[in-house]
């Protein structure tokens, strides 16, 4: 079921490794990062439904910081992911690299619109748009967050260690231990 994997080809063996130049001591900072937008901006649906519920202004309140903590936060991750994406060519070579980066400007520009949205006045622009908004933006947020997470553990990007051995002359990679 949930993590099966079918038997590697031979030649596919070892998991390609593209360690992140963006990094600290080799850890990725874009990673360090992504957690505070996805926590931010997830949680702003709930906040807003929150409020649809009990009609207190602490959760639109809430809502509206989650909002900007979201953008910026998000905006700071984006910078360090865009150095990763610029930098290594061998992430521009993916599709799921482009999704990625396109999905998350996306958004960015979303959770830009909530702002704006919410700034006025952070209770009235909760029903109908703010809901409408957020909720887009959660959804936005899982498919950013599971291209992102094709990149580095399908793809291994920002996985640092040995490089595999060459391909031998049928194209094989000996078996990582
Ligand atoms: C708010 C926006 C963004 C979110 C929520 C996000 C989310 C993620 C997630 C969840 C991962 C997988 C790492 C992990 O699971 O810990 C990832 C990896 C990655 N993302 Fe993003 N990302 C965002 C913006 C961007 C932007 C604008 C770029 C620029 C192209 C980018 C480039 C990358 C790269 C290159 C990786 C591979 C790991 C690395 O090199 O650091 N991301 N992202």
């Amino acid at each position: 079921m949930f993590g099966r994997s079918r038997k590697p080809a031979p030649h596919k063996k070892y998991t390609r490794k593209v360690p992140s130049v963006m990094a600290l001591h080799k850890h990725p900072i874009h990673p360090m990062l992504v957690v505070f937008p996805i926590a931010f901006l997830g949680t702003m649906l709930l906040t807003d439904l929150a409020w649809l519920l009990l009609r207190e202004e602490f959760w639109a309140v809430v809502s509206f910081w989650l909002n900007i903590g979201g953008l910026v936060m998000g905006v700071v991750a984006g910078a360090f992911g865009m150095g990763d994406f610029l930098i290594l060519r061998e992430v521009r070579n993916h599709v799921s690299a482009w999704s990625h980066f396109i999905a998350a400007v996306m958004l960015l520009a979303l959770a830009a619109a909530g702002v704006w949205l919410r700034w006025p006045d952070p209770v009235a622009a909760v029903w109908p748009w703010g809901l409408l908004l957020s909720a887009v933006t959660a959804g936005a947020v899982m498919v950013v967050g599971w291209l992102g997470g094709t990149l580095s553990f399908r793809h291994g990007i920002g996985v640092y260690g040995e490089k595999p051995p060459p391909p031998d002359a049928e194209g094989n990679t000996p078996a990582a231990e």
